[in-house]
Protein backbone atom coordinates (compact mmCIF):
# COMPACT_ATOMS: atom_id res chain seq x y z
CA UNK A 1 0.00 0.00 0.00
CA UNK A 2 1.32 2.97 -1.06
CA UNK A 3 -0.15 4.50 1.85
CA UNK A 4 -0.46 6.19 4.80
CA UNK A 5 1.54 9.88 3.58
CA UNK A 6 -0.70 12.41 5.61
CA UNK A 7 1.15 15.24 4.12
CA UNK A 8 1.72 16.33 0.46
CA UNK A 9 3.19 19.11 -1.31
CA UNK A 10 0.25 19.91 -3.03
CA UNK A 11 -1.65 22.85 -1.03
CA UNK A 12 -5.26 21.94 0.58
CA UNK A 13 -8.01 22.31 -1.64
CA UNK A 14 -10.46 22.94 1.40
CA UNK A 15 -10.98 21.73 4.58
CA UNK A 16 -13.73 21.14 7.41
CA UNK A 17 -14.16 20.14 11.00
CA UNK A 18 -16.77 18.65 13.35
CA UNK A 19 -16.72 18.53 17.07
CA UNK A 20 -17.48 15.05 19.06
CA UNK A 21 -20.79 15.15 21.34
CA UNK A 22 -22.29 14.09 24.35
CA UNK A 23 -25.55 12.89 25.31
CA UNK A 24 -26.53 14.20 28.28
CA UNK A 25 -30.15 12.76 29.10
CA UNK A 26 -32.24 10.55 27.02
CA UNK A 27 -30.24 7.77 24.65
CA UNK A 28 -32.05 5.10 23.87
CA UNK A 29 -35.38 6.01 24.27
CA UNK A 30 -34.99 9.06 21.74
CA UNK A 31 -35.07 6.44 19.43
CA UNK A 32 -38.67 5.21 20.61
CA UNK A 33 -39.51 9.17 20.16
CA UNK A 34 -38.99 10.59 23.39
CA UNK A 35 -36.74 13.67 23.82
CA UNK A 36 -32.93 14.06 24.60
CA UNK A 37 -30.41 16.71 25.49
CA UNK A 38 -27.20 16.81 23.96
CA UNK A 39 -23.87 18.63 23.50
CA UNK A 40 -21.31 19.06 21.11
CA UNK A 41 -17.74 18.57 22.60
CA UNK A 42 -15.58 21.11 21.06
CA UNK A 43 -12.86 19.87 22.94
CA UNK A 44 -12.66 16.71 20.31
CA UNK A 45 -12.48 17.36 16.92
CA UNK A 46 -12.97 15.43 13.44
CA UNK A 47 -11.06 17.24 10.70
CA UNK A 48 -11.07 16.85 6.89
CA UNK A 49 -8.84 18.54 4.35
CA UNK A 50 -9.44 17.70 0.34
CA UNK A 51 -6.09 18.05 -2.07
CA UNK A 52 -6.00 17.83 -5.58
CA UNK A 53 -5.23 13.90 -6.05
CA UNK A 54 -1.63 13.11 -7.06
CA UNK A 55 -3.07 9.92 -9.56
CA UNK A 56 -6.11 12.15 -10.54
CA UNK A 57 -9.11 9.63 -8.76
CA UNK A 58 -11.31 10.39 -5.81
CA UNK A 59 -10.08 8.67 -2.27
CA UNK A 60 -10.25 8.96 1.09
CA UNK A 61 -7.24 8.56 3.51
CA UNK A 62 -8.45 7.85 7.24
CA UNK A 63 -4.80 8.32 8.76
CA UNK A 64 -6.33 7.04 12.33
CA UNK A 65 -7.61 4.14 11.50
CA UNK A 66 -5.30 3.52 8.23
CA UNK A 67 -7.82 3.06 5.81
CA UNK A 68 -7.78 4.15 2.28
CA UNK A 69 -10.95 4.18 0.36
CA UNK A 70 -11.29 4.51 -3.38
CA UNK A 71 -14.58 6.13 -3.94
CA UNK A 72 -15.57 4.74 -7.58
CA UNK A 73 -15.24 0.83 -6.44
CA UNK A 74 -15.74 0.70 -2.41
CA UNK A 75 -18.70 -1.36 -1.55
CA UNK A 76 -22.30 0.76 -1.15
CA UNK A 77 -21.64 0.21 2.78
CA UNK A 78 -18.68 1.90 3.51
CA UNK A 79 -19.96 5.19 4.77
CA UNK A 80 -16.64 7.59 3.56
CA UNK A 81 -17.58 6.30 0.26
CA UNK A 82 -21.04 7.13 0.96
CA UNK A 83 -21.05 10.49 2.11
CA UNK A 84 -18.71 11.74 -0.78
CA UNK A 85 -21.68 10.05 -3.59
CA UNK A 86 -24.53 11.76 -1.47
CA UNK A 87 -22.36 14.89 -1.86
CA UNK A 88 -21.92 14.88 -5.71
CA UNK A 89 -25.28 13.58 -6.26
CA UNK A 90 -27.13 16.44 -4.68
CA UNK A 91 -24.95 18.97 -6.34
CA UNK A 92 -24.98 17.03 -9.49
CA UNK A 93 -21.20 16.96 -9.78
CA UNK A 94 -19.12 13.61 -10.96
CA UNK A 95 -16.82 12.00 -8.50
CA UNK A 96 -13.99 14.83 -8.11
CA UNK A 97 -10.22 13.89 -8.66
CA UNK A 98 -9.51 15.19 -4.84
CA UNK A 99 -7.71 12.98 -2.22
CA UNK A 100 -9.59 13.75 1.33
CA UNK A 101 -7.50 13.01 4.30
CA UNK A 102 -9.28 12.47 7.48
CA UNK A 103 -8.10 12.58 11.00
CA UNK A 104 -10.16 12.47 14.20
CA UNK A 105 -9.70 12.83 18.30
CA UNK A 106 -12.94 11.15 18.75
CA UNK A 107 -12.39 7.43 19.42
CA UNK A 108 -14.76 5.14 17.40
CA UNK A 109 -17.74 3.32 18.96
CA UNK A 110 -17.36 4.92 21.81
CA UNK A 111 -20.57 7.24 22.09
CA UNK A 112 -18.82 10.32 21.76
CA UNK A 113 -20.39 10.65 18.13
CA UNK A 114 -17.24 10.31 16.31
CA UNK A 115 -19.29 8.45 12.74
CA UNK A 116 -21.21 11.57 12.91
CA UNK A 117 -18.33 14.23 13.06
CA UNK A 118 -16.34 12.60 10.34
CA UNK A 119 -18.99 12.78 8.12
CA UNK A 120 -20.02 16.31 9.22
CA UNK A 121 -16.21 17.19 8.40
CA UNK A 122 -15.88 15.29 5.03
CA UNK A 123 -19.41 16.69 4.05
CA UNK A 124 -18.31 20.72 5.07
CA UNK A 125 -14.76 19.95 3.62
CA UNK A 126 -16.71 19.06 0.27
CA UNK A 127 -19.05 21.48 -0.03
CA UNK A 128 -15.89 24.38 0.67
CA UNK A 129 -14.30 22.65 -2.25
CA UNK A 130 -16.94 22.78 -4.47
CA UNK A 131 -17.47 26.25 -3.53
CA UNK A 132 -21.15 25.16 -2.18
CA UNK A 133 -22.70 26.80 1.37
CA UNK A 134 -25.18 24.73 2.81
CA UNK A 135 -27.39 25.04 5.91
CA UNK A 136 -26.72 23.23 9.16
CA UNK A 137 -30.32 21.49 8.41
CA UNK A 138 -29.10 20.07 4.72
CA UNK A 139 -25.83 18.52 6.75
CA UNK A 140 -27.33 17.17 9.42
CA UNK A 141 -29.70 15.26 6.70
CA UNK A 142 -26.99 14.41 4.80
CA UNK A 143 -24.96 12.91 7.38
CA UNK A 144 -27.79 11.24 8.66
CA UNK A 145 -27.69 9.13 5.67
CA UNK A 146 -24.50 8.19 6.37
CA UNK A 147 -25.19 7.18 10.00
CA UNK A 148 -28.06 4.76 8.86
CA UNK A 149 -24.58 2.53 7.88
CA UNK A 150 -23.35 2.64 11.48
CA UNK A 151 -26.58 2.51 13.81
CA UNK A 152 -29.47 0.63 11.84
CA UNK A 153 -32.12 2.85 13.09
CA UNK A 154 -30.14 5.84 14.22
CA UNK A 155 -32.37 8.71 16.00
CA UNK A 156 -30.60 11.42 14.38
CA UNK A 157 -29.50 13.11 17.08
CA UNK A 158 -25.95 12.98 16.14
CA UNK A 159 -26.16 14.19 13.15
CA UNK A 160 -27.96 17.13 14.72
CA UNK A 161 -26.25 17.88 17.33
CA UNK A 162 -22.70 17.97 16.00
CA UNK A 163 -23.76 19.36 12.42
CA UNK A 164 -25.90 22.46 14.49
CA UNK A 165 -22.57 23.02 16.74
CA UNK A 166 -24.48 23.82 19.89
CA UNK A 167 -26.85 22.21 22.82
CA UNK A 168 -30.29 20.82 21.40
CA UNK A 169 -33.58 19.52 22.81
CA UNK A 170 -34.23 16.63 20.15
CA UNK A 171 -37.20 14.55 19.41
CA UNK A 172 -37.20 12.11 16.21
CA UNK A 173 -38.05 14.08 13.27
CA UNK A 174 -38.45 17.24 14.66
CA UNK A 175 -35.91 20.20 13.98
CA UNK A 176 -33.93 20.76 17.35
CA UNK A 177 -34.75 23.19 19.80
CA UNK A 178 -32.19 25.43 21.53
CA UNK A 179 -32.70 25.15 25.58
CA UNK A 180 -31.46 27.47 28.35
CA UNK A 181 -28.15 26.74 30.83
CA UNK A 182 -28.71 28.68 33.67
CA UNK A 183 -25.00 28.26 34.92
CA UNK A 184 -21.53 26.90 33.73
CA UNK A 185 -21.72 23.24 34.26
CA UNK A 186 -18.32 21.39 34.39
CA UNK A 187 -18.58 18.13 32.88
CA UNK A 188 -16.10 15.26 32.93
CA UNK A 189 -15.93 12.72 29.98
CA UNK A 190 -14.11 9.16 30.78
CA UNK A 191 -13.46 6.71 28.59
CA UNK A 192 -13.82 2.94 29.45
CA UNK A 193 -11.75 2.08 26.43
CA UNK A 194 -14.11 -0.70 25.66
CA UNK A 195 -14.99 -0.37 22.14
CA UNK A 196 -18.91 -0.93 21.77
CA UNK A 197 -20.63 -0.21 18.32
CA UNK A 198 -24.31 1.62 18.83
CA UNK A 199 -26.10 -0.77 16.55
CA UNK A 200 -25.72 -3.96 18.63
CA UNK A 201 -26.59 -1.98 21.98
CA UNK A 202 -29.55 -0.29 20.01
CA UNK A 203 -30.53 -3.79 18.51
CA UNK A 204 -30.31 -5.37 22.00
CA UNK A 205 -32.79 -2.91 23.34
CA UNK A 206 -35.11 -3.42 20.39
CA UNK A 207 -34.94 -7.22 21.07
CA UNK A 208 -35.90 -6.42 24.51
CA UNK A 209 -38.65 -4.14 23.71
CA UNK A 210 -40.07 -6.76 21.44
CA UNK A 211 -40.27 -9.46 24.00
CA UNK A 212 -42.02 -7.42 26.74
CA UNK A 213 -42.71 -4.13 25.06
CA UNK A 214 -44.92 -2.53 28.41
CA UNK A 215 -41.55 -2.83 30.41
CA UNK A 216 -39.57 -1.15 27.84
CA UNK A 217 -42.30 1.76 27.27
CA UNK A 218 -42.45 1.90 31.04
CA UNK A 219 -38.64 2.81 31.04
CA UNK A 220 -38.47 4.86 27.91
CA UNK A 221 -41.60 6.94 29.55
CA UNK A 222 -39.21 7.18 32.74
CA UNK A 223 -36.47 8.34 30.52
CA UNK A 224 -38.51 11.01 29.21
CA UNK A 225 -40.06 12.23 32.45
CA UNK A 226 -36.59 12.36 33.76
CA UNK A 227 -35.05 14.86 30.15
CA UNK A 228 -38.19 17.30 30.91
CA UNK A 229 -37.17 17.34 34.50
CA UNK A 230 -33.38 17.68 33.45
CA UNK A 231 -34.51 20.47 31.06
CA UNK A 232 -35.68 23.00 34.25
CA UNK A 233 -32.74 21.97 36.28
CA UNK A 234 -30.44 23.25 33.60
CA UNK A 235 -32.50 26.19 32.88
CA UNK A 236 -31.98 26.85 36.93
CA UNK A 237 -28.45 25.58 36.72
CA UNK A 238 -29.60 23.66 39.62
CA UNK A 239 -26.16 20.90 39.62
CA UNK A 240 -27.58 18.75 42.61
CA UNK A 241 -30.68 18.52 41.22
CA UNK A 242 -29.04 17.59 37.82
CA UNK A 243 -26.50 15.28 39.38
CA UNK A 244 -29.56 13.44 40.95
CA UNK A 245 -31.26 13.18 37.80
CA UNK A 246 -28.08 11.80 35.79
CA UNK A 247 -28.08 9.25 38.50
CA UNK A 248 -31.49 8.42 37.96
CA UNK A 249 -31.13 7.99 34.63
CA UNK A 250 -28.06 6.20 34.31
CA UNK A 251 -30.51 3.23 36.53
CA UNK A 252 -33.00 3.22 33.46
CA UNK A 253 -30.20 2.48 31.30
CA UNK A 254 -29.25 -0.20 33.40
CA UNK A 255 -32.86 -1.64 33.42
CA UNK A 256 -32.59 -1.08 29.79
CA UNK A 257 -29.25 -3.39 29.41
CA UNK A 258 -27.20 -1.16 28.09
CA UNK A 259 -24.62 -0.81 31.08
CA UNK A 260 -21.83 -2.87 31.80
CA UNK A 261 -19.16 -3.43 34.81
CA UNK A 262 -16.89 -0.98 33.97
CA UNK A 263 -19.57 2.08 33.42
CA UNK A 264 -20.75 1.28 37.08
CA UNK A 265 -17.28 1.37 38.28
CA UNK A 266 -16.32 4.85 36.64
CA UNK A 267 -19.54 6.30 37.18
CA UNK A 268 -19.67 4.80 41.09
CA UNK A 269 -15.72 6.21 41.32
CA UNK A 270 -16.72 10.12 40.29
CA UNK A 271 -20.18 9.82 42.58
CA UNK A 272 -17.45 8.71 45.28
CA UNK A 273 -14.92 11.47 44.53
CA UNK A 274 -17.63 14.32 45.08
CA UNK A 275 -19.21 14.27 41.24
CA UNK A 276 -22.77 15.32 41.64
CA UNK A 277 -23.98 12.63 39.44
CA UNK A 278 -22.63 10.05 36.16
CA UNK A 279 -24.22 8.32 33.96
CA UNK A 280 -23.35 6.83 30.45
CA UNK A 281 -23.74 8.56 27.63
CA UNK A 282 -24.59 7.33 24.17
CA UNK A 283 -24.59 3.94 22.99
CA UNK A 284 -23.49 2.40 26.06
CA UNK A 285 -22.06 -1.29 27.08
CA UNK A 286 -18.70 0.49 26.66
CA UNK A 287 -17.93 3.88 25.28
CA UNK A 288 -17.89 6.87 27.70
CA UNK A 289 -19.28 8.00 30.91
CA UNK A 290 -19.95 11.64 32.04
CA UNK A 291 -19.81 13.15 35.07
CA UNK A 292 -21.42 16.50 36.74
CA UNK A 293 -18.51 17.93 38.54
CA UNK A 294 -18.24 21.64 40.53
CA UNK A 295 -14.92 23.59 39.79
CA UNK A 296 -13.25 22.56 42.43
CA UNK A 297 -13.94 18.63 42.25
CA UNK A 298 -12.30 18.39 38.21
CA UNK A 299 -9.22 17.43 39.55
CA UNK A 300 -9.89 14.62 42.30
CA UNK A 301 -12.53 13.28 40.43
CA UNK A 302 -10.09 12.85 37.19
CA UNK A 303 -7.96 11.30 39.14
CA UNK A 304 -10.39 8.62 40.56
CA UNK A 305 -11.89 8.03 37.36
CA UNK A 306 -8.23 7.07 35.89
CA UNK A 307 -7.50 5.41 39.36
CA UNK A 308 -10.80 3.39 38.93
CA UNK A 309 -9.99 2.56 34.69
CA UNK A 310 -10.98 5.48 32.80
CA UNK A 311 -8.21 5.35 29.47
CA UNK A 312 -8.89 9.05 29.32
CA UNK A 313 -11.06 12.10 30.90
CA UNK A 314 -11.96 14.79 29.13
CA UNK A 315 -13.11 18.27 30.59
CA UNK A 316 -15.90 20.15 28.60
CA UNK A 317 -18.04 22.92 29.96
CA UNK A 318 -21.64 23.84 28.91
CA UNK A 319 -21.82 27.48 29.11
CA UNK A 320 -24.87 29.87 30.00
CA UNK A 321 -27.09 30.61 27.23
CA UNK A 322 -30.45 32.48 27.87
CA UNK A 323 -32.19 29.60 25.51
O1 LIG B 1 -23.63 7.28 18.75
P1 LIG B 1 -23.92 7.03 20.17
O2 LIG B 1 -23.28 5.83 20.73
O3 LIG B 1 -23.75 8.27 21.00
O4 LIG B 1 -25.50 6.68 20.31
C1 LIG B 1 -26.50 7.53 19.93
C2 LIG B 1 -27.62 7.49 20.88
C3 LIG B 1 -28.61 6.35 20.80
O5 LIG B 1 -29.78 6.88 21.40
C4 LIG B 1 -28.12 5.16 21.60
C5 LIG B 1 -28.90 5.90 19.39
C6 LIG B 1 -29.65 6.92 18.56
O6 LIG B 1 -29.68 6.74 17.33
O7 LIG B 1 -30.21 7.88 19.10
Amino acid sequence: MTFPQGETDASPLASGRAPGKIILFGEHAVVYGRPAIAAPVFRLQAEAVVYPDPEGVCRVEALDIGQQVMVATAGEDDPFARLVRLVCTALDRPLPPWRMVIRSEIPVASGLGSGAAVATAMARALLAAFGVEWSAAAVSALVYEVEKLHHGTPSGIDNTVIAYGRPVWFVRGQPPMPFAVGAALDLLIGDTGIASPTRLAVADVRRGWEADPSRFEALFDRIAAIVHEARTALAEGDRPRLGALMDANQEALAALGVSSPELERLCAAARAAGAWGAKLSGGGRGGNMIALVDPDRREPVTAALLAAGAHRVVHTTLTPTAQ
